[in-house]
């Protein structure tokens, strides 16, 4: 990593990313960091202070990303994207992404964002859910989509227990895998995940100089193979990882949560 560079973080989460690049590119890399959770940007935005005028955040969804540099007259040298939700948002936040915890069916990684899970389950009609359960690999999605519209018949769903309930009764089945990508499937719709991804990407190529690199971890195949496709796609990005790096044995034991981390990195050519 250089001095003098502009790096862009688009998924800043509480800052372990972001002051890596800005210890790395020390004395004079300037940081710009998005982060959509209003709590991890409070939290962020303390623990990057230090950097001073090194480092400017922003509580924005990172679709923003090419009109602020564009704003401020800048190209990015690197531009990195650690997908998904943190440990902070599934343990902390209170707001319903993990089926381990009895919390409201919420679901939205912003406050701003209108639609919540809760909503999804109990308005959305089937052929709607059917194509959220579809859209997110979830298995028997149709019969699903159709158990779930029976089941709000007799009782709104509310709470992360009465959709891992549901679950247990209609698959017969309380393994992790299947309840994580039911989950999954209803956070993507909320936050608007893939589309919001797709488009970033788009705006890549525009933002960064050339030889500029874009570096992207994504945690789940949805996310994976709309990277991989758009790196295939884009004439003026040279894929420079033929296959997803992935953790060691080592990093997974340190931290087993990176188990599925597939990263890719693009250069701008
Ligand atoms: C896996 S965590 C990133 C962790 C971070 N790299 C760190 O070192 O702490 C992903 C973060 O991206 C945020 N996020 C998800 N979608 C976003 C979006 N569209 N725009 C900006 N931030 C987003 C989440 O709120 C979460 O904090």
């Amino acid at each position: 990593m250089k001095e003098n560079k502009i790096y862009v973080d688009g998924t800043v989460g509480l800052g372990g990313h972001s002051s890596a690049i800005l210890e790395a590119s020390s004395p004079s890399g300037i940081l710009y960091g998005f982060e959509w959770n209003e709590d991890s940007f409070r939290i962020a935005k303390e623990r990057l202070k230090r950097y001073g005028e090194r480092v400017k955040l922003f509580n924005k969804n990172f679709i923003f990303i090419k009109e602020i540099l564009q704003r401020e007259g800048v190209l990015a040298d690197g531009i990195l994207l650690d997908l998904g939700i943190s440990s902070f948002l599934l343990e902390g936040s209170k707001r319903g992404f993990s089926f381990q915890k009895e919390e409201p069916l919420d679901m939205r990684i912003n406050l701003s964002i209108e639609l919540t899970a809760k909503d999804i389950l109990n308005n959305y009609d089937f052929m709607n859910l059917s194509k959220v359960f579809k859209k997110g690999e979830v298995p028997k999605a149709e019969k699903f989509a159709k158990f779930i519209c029976e089941k709000r018949k007799k009782k709104p769903f509310e709470t992360t227990q009465d959709l891992v309930k549901a679950i247990k009764e209609f698959y017969k089945s309380s393994k992790k895998d299947l309840l994580a990508v039911i989950f999954q499937s209803l956070r993507i719709e909320v936050n608007k995940e893939l589309e919001n991804l797709e488009k970033v990407l788009r705006d890549f190529p525009d933002i960064l100089k050339l030889s500029g690199r874009i570096v992207i971890i994504s945690f789940q195949s949805l996310e994976d193979r709309i990277v991989k496709n758009f790196f295939k796609s884009d004439p003026r990005i040279k894929v420079l990882t033929k296959k997803p790096i992935t953790p060691s044995e080592e990093e997974i034991k340190r931290n087993p949560r990176a188990r599925s981390a597939k990263m890719r990195v693009g250069e701008r050519v």
